[in-house]
């Protein structure tokens, strides 16, 4: 291997000077991805490959296929990655088309994969990105610049009912109805700010001292829609489960709730096959587990590193490991 998309550098043209990025919970994930057999790492979310550069020094037995939706990120990764180009393919793309992505080079089972969802530091900083109510800019929030859905399209056109579902379902907010109906108001709105300081309005002034900056779950539920994050995360892992090789690694860093939840359900599904029997009896139904947990529930990053980045404090991570069984394509 060692090859990049040709697209990449066309694509952006001008040079990407910098891409700050802490991965999350770097010592844990390599743990993890390093302690696996020989052949493919799948990082489905490869930003500035912080995670990938770790892993790909710390797993001589291991090469990269790295995919991301933004070229900036992969464009960041193609330097962070310059001393792998032998062990390299980083492809841009959702991870929705992974199994897709990975006909192209390779059908062997996967020996470690990589979800590191959400957005990467440089998309929520840069302003022209228009991902953060804390940086003035346009209405963005596209991870995939070339996709057809922004959230100015979302803000200015969908009716209110349809915004207080986005905010009450992924924004978690009890004040989405309100808040729906304060932008519907103010349309046309067209700046990160603009958005911001609408929503702000619309809270009652009692409530917008606790719970942190009343635009933050607002601008997350933009996210995931322009994004379609929800949507395609399920699939994708019940499809990456699948090809995970006997004692290979999967491991998902989530940020909110939403996400996690899903990423839960997936994992327990495959680790228990589906099966239906009652816990404390043996199993009869025929369900074949694909996987194991690698342990119970989701692990936190420690005090230290919140105190040291700060946004790596709503993390939560999950694990599983390939087993052979019958419900294993290996
Ligand atoms: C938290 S950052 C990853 C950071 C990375 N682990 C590192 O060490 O630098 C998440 C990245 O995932 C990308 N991303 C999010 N959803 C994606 C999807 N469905 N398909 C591909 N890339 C996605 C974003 O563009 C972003 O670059």
């Amino acid at each position: 291997m060692g090859w990049l998309v040709e697209g990449l550098r066309i694509a952006r043209g001008a040079a990407v000077t910098s891409f700050a990025h802490e991965p999350v919970m770097l010592s844990e994930v390599v743990e993890l991805l390093a302690a696996t057999p020989a052949g493919i790492y799948l990082d489905c979310t490869l930003g500035g490959a912080g995670h990938a550069r770790a892993v790909l020094e710390k797993a001589p037995q291991l090469t990269l296929v790295g995919i991301d939706k933004d070229p900036d990120a992969l464009y960041a990764a193609q330097e962070v990655l310059a001393d792998f180009q032998d062990r390299i393919q980083l492809e841009r793309g959702s991870f929705a088309r992974a199994a897709e992505i990975l006909e192209t080079s390779t059908d062997a089972p996967l020996s470690a994969v990589l979800m590191d969802l959400g957005v990467s530091s440089p998309q929520l900083d840069r302003g022209e990105r228009g991902f953060s109510y804390k940086v003035d800019g346009p209405l963005d929030m596209r991870m995939d610049p070339s996709s057809p859905l922004s959230a100015e399209a979302i803000v200015n056109a969908w009716p209110a009912a349809e915004l207080a579902r986005l905010f009450s379902e992924h924004g978690e907010t009890r004040m989405a109805g309100r808040i729906a109906r304060a932008i519907v108001d103010g349309r046309p709105l067209r700046t990160t700010t603009e958005l911001a300081d609408v929503v702000t309005s619309a809270i009652p002034a009692a409530l917008r001292r606790s719970g942190g900056h009343p635009a933050r779950r607002v601008f997350q539920a933009l996210r995931v829609a322009v994004n379609d994050e929800l949507v395609v995360l399920g699939p994708a892992v019940d499809s990456l489960v699948g090809r995970l090789a006997p004692a290979g690694r999967f491991v998902v860093l989530s940020y909110h709730s939403g996400e996690d939840r899903i990423v839960k359900d997936r994992f327990r599904w495959a680790s228990t096959g589906g099966c239906t029997c009652p816990p404390q009896l043996p199993c009869v139904c025929g369900a074949a587990a694909k996987v194991k947990l690698m342990f119970r529930g989701a692990r936190r990053p420690s005090q230290a590193e919140v105190q040291r980045n700060h946004r790596a404090k709503s993390a939560r991570m999950r694990a599983v490991e390939g087993v052979v069984g019958e419900g294993s394509k290996w």
